[in-house]
């Protein structure tokens, strides 16, 4: 039986993003390093490799774009030495590869770089991004001239931008980056499609940083930083799950996968939960330098899938931290539900070693006992033996041509079938490789490597009444 999503949180303020928006942005990377060799070289590569179509569709340029604002029209005008065509010209570049272009600008004075902000020019930007052929805008908070500290403050700046973007009637994914500043979750789901919820990611696992100042439990921080981990993001959004929303979603950052500071079972933690979470998927790498590795955890469909469920609903803490055997041990189980029913599960290891845990179905369905009582689950395990590989990625990684070169059986070209349709149809891709089954009211241990992850989809088998 399939379940249609739920409408009572598909509340999308434009319409838009009805599954979290996935690409590509050039600030972890690059930062300021950018121009439009970096863009268009890297619009090649998302359909090269074949990221375009498993659904990497913008390419966001970030801060240090522009220069100055034309002294008569007041427009932003971009800086000629990066971008000597202009940003329509890029643009332009972006859609003939069949994707979309994203911007950057700040609700302040200055960009968080110290270029010229929106803040008072919303209307004339909105417009100039809408002319250039923009279909993102990434929105920012520096230099916002003290124009925070309430909620009600925060929200009248940034819904200033947001009305200013549909009256272009254009459609413009509004992203909103205020770091969750003034309880975003309590408005920015009303005026925008997804919302960061802290302080800038760094391409660590869980190194504590004095610039990303607060506890992650700490939901009115007044400083949110930056410098802040792949864990302290993950901790502190396990606390907002719920306020996440179909066209609103919580935005944890842009993705650390290949930038190097991590190790592969910490980027697959990193990239499953981001999905897990219905984070916007934005590749934040140079894909220039790419390993194949680190493609092959961009491209694992199996986790794609579950970022762009139909259903939209964030996986949900359940419990974290147990004692076992008088020790501590820094373990989390997580719990959502996805469109057909089938069920996403995450074991998030956090010590430096292996562990062995125990899952049970009570604990799974703790929102749902019926499910855990009455039911029998199949395990598929989400990074399984059958799913893409580095070595089969190496031959389209090197072949000359952009485009044509034959992908391998495990890759999953979502333009020709959507995620949703090929879990209908029980691909192998996407609902991963069978492990074992759960009784009712199962329980069974699972080994989860040092600062890795068991991410598995359940389905079930059949149903007892009982
Ligand atoms: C930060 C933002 C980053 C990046 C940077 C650019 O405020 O959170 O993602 O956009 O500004 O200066």
């Amino acid at each position: 039986m399939v379940v249609q999503a739920s409408t009572p949180g598909n509340m999308s303020y434009n319409g838009l993003a009805q599954t979290p928006p996935m690409g590509w942005n050039n600030w972890n990377a690059f930062g300021c390093y950018v121009n439009n060799r970096l863009l268009e070289t890297t619009s090649n590569l998302l359909v090269k490799y074949g990221l375009r179509d498993a659904g990497y569709q913008y390419v966001v340029v970030d801060d240090c774009w522009s220069s100055h604002r034309d002294d008569d029209s007041q427009t932003l005008v971009a800086d000629s030495v990066r971008f000597p065509q202009g940003m329509k010209s890029i643009a332009d570049y972006i859609h003939h590869n069949s994707m979309k272009f994203g911007i950057y600008s700040s609700a302040g004075l200055y960009t968080c770089a110290g270029y010229p902000g929106s803040l008072g020019y919303e209307s004339i930007d909105a417009h100039t991004f809408a002319e250039w052929g923009v279909d993102f805008l990434k929105y920012d908070n520096c230099y916002n001239n003290g124009q925070s500290g309430n909620p009600s403050i925060s929200h009248r700046r940034y819904n200033i931008m947001s009305q200013a973007l549909r009256s272009t009637n254009r459609p413009i994914v509004y992203s909103l980056c205020n770091w969750g500043e003034d309880n975003a979750w309590s408005w920015a789901p009303t005026i925008s499609n997804s919302w960061r919820m802290s302080g800038d990611i760094s391409d660590n696992y869980d190194r504590a940083d004095a610039r990303c100042p607060c506890a992650p439990d700490n939901l009115r921080c007044p400083l949110t930083g930056f410098h802040c981990s792949m864990a302290h993001i993950l901790t502190k959004a396990s606390y907002l799950t719920a306020k996440a929303q179909p066209g609103a979603w919580l935005d944890l950052d842009m993705l650390e996968v290949g930038n190097g500071g991590m190790t592969q079972n910490e980027y697959k933690t990193h990239f499953s939960m981001w999905a897990a979470m219905k984070s916007p998927l934005m590749i934040g790498t140079d894909l220039e330098n790419l390993h194949a590795d680190d493609l092959a955890i961009y491209l694992n469909p199996a986790v794609i899938a579950v970022n762009q469920d139909p259903l939209g609903e964030s996986i949900n803490l359940v419990w974290r931290n147990r004692v076992i055997d008088g020790q501590t041990v820094h373990v989390s189980l997580w719990s959502g539900r996805l469109f057909n029913g089938d069920q996403i599960v995450a074991v998030v290891n956090q010590d430096r070693v292996e562990r062995h845990v125990t899952i049970s179905l009570a604990d799974i369905f703790s929102d749902e006992p019926r499910k855990a009582r009455t039911m029998n689950w199949a395990v598929h395990d989400l990074w399984g033996p059958s799913r893409l590989n580095a070595s089969s990625l190496h031959e389209i990684m090197s072949s000359d041509s952009l485009n044509g070169s034959r992908f391998p059986e495990s890759y999953y070209n979502a333009t020709a079938k959507s995620y949703s349709e090929g879990v209908i149809e029980k691909d192998r891709r996407l609902i991963g490789d069978k492990i074992f089954e759960f009784g009712p009211a199962g329980q069974r241990s699972v080994s989860i490597p040092a600062h890795g992850i068991g991410f598995y989809r359940l389905r079930s088998i059949e149903t007892f009444l009982v």
